[in-house]
């Protein structure tokens, strides 16, 4: 029997719920003891910790946000705070610590391991899906979902007014997000971090695509998607420098913390409880320092200083595929 405690990190994710409960329950299946720290690695400085049970979790996975709370926690960059931690795990005989985080909270994890000597598992959750070692974290398939309703919308009222929009999407500084909910929602640009040359190029293509699109369709939407922190001065400023430019209207309008919200989508659910079980045999398994993952539909394991270390990549197919969906959308209206 094993005393199990379990943190959420960072950003929460939909599907943070679902991984909370799988943690729990396969832990309990097994005879574990199972403590959930709040607040994350503040929790941990703090000693907020509540014992987990199955009626604690077993309602809890079509809920977004998390249970358990979530923080980001600037002091743990201190050495002493981070023994303190370490202290706080010993004294309370936690076997073993699951975060379910980003890369944030794994850098977390790997400061604490230098004074905690129990197991560490980490779980990837953020909406960004810019974690290596799984095709996938908790909670990107819900946001992306999430944005692409709000974006139909705005489709609705953009055409009905033959507006220009720039759509600034989360993703901190990677551009999973901003790539995969463009193409869903059938924007006419994607600026995202793997295809962004500078300022200057980007205005002159951007007007010259939309002014492309105004001679060949005549008056209609025209839909950007752009990825946080990626304009200088984000997208409020695109639209300024797109009007001194080019005397292009262009209304920008940020999709913001609504991305982070919602009920998980099924995909989340699953990959979520597929990864919580897989945590709990991992620590079965006397395992430390690693996270789970999902490959290609697998659970997937790997070191957690390798799941910091690389940055993942942007599938290429996908910036291939929107680059040519906007050549072939311009091409096919030029033959007809
Ligand atoms: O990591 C998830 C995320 O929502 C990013 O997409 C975004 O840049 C950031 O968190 C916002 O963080 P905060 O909640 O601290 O404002």
């Amino acid at each position: 029997v094993k005393n199990i405690a379990i943190l959420t990190s960072g950003g929460d994710a939909p599907g943070m719920n679902a991984a909370i409960r799988s943690c729990t329950l396969a832990a309990l299946h097994f005879g574990h003891n199972v403590y959930g720290f709040l607040h994350g690695f503040k929790g941990l400085l703090n000693n907020e910790f509540t014992a987990l049970a199955e009626q604690d979790v077993r309602d809890i996975i079509h809920y977004g946000g998390t249970i358990l709370k979530s923080a980001r926690c600037p002091e743990f960059l201190d050495e002493n705070k981070q023994q303190l931690a370490a202290e706080n795990l010993t004294k309370l005989h936690i076997d073993a610590l699951i975060v379910i985080g980003g890369d944030g909270s794994f850098c977390g994890m790997l400061a604490l391991a230098e004074y905690y000597k129990g197991q560490l598992i980490a779980l990837p959750g953020t909406i960004d899906n810019d974690v290596d070692g799984t095709d996938h974290t908790i909670g990107f398939a819900t946001a992306v979902n999430t944005a692409i309703d709000a974006i139909d919308k705005i489709r609705d009222t953009a055409d009905a007014f033959e507006r220009v929009f720039v759509v600034e999407v989360m993703g901190r500084h990677s551009g999973f997000l901003a790539l995969n909910i463009g193409i869903a929602s059938g924007a006419e640009q994607v600026l995202t971090f793997e295809n962004f040359q500078n300022p200057g190029v980007e205005l002159q293509n951007i007007a010259e695509h939309i002014k492309l699109c105004k001679e060949k369709r005549g008056a209609s939407s025209y839909l950007i998607v752009a990825a946080e922190n990626l304009w200088p001065q984000g997208v409020e400023q695109l639209c300024i420098d797109l009007q001194a430019y080019a005397n292009i209207t262009c209304t920008p309008c940020i999709l913001g913390y609504i991305q982070r919200g919602g009920s998980p989508v099924a995909k989340d659910r699953i990959m979520a409880t597929k990864m919580g079980v897989a945590a709990v045999n991992a620590i079965n398994a006397d395992k430390s320092m690693i996270m789970i993952g999902e490959i290609s539909g697998s659970i997937n394991e790997i070191k957690i200083t390798q799941a910091v270390k690389h940055k993942k990549q942007v599938n290429g197919e996908l910036l291939m595929a929107q680059n040519s969906i906007l050549d072939i959308a311009e091409l096919a209206k030029i033959n007809k």
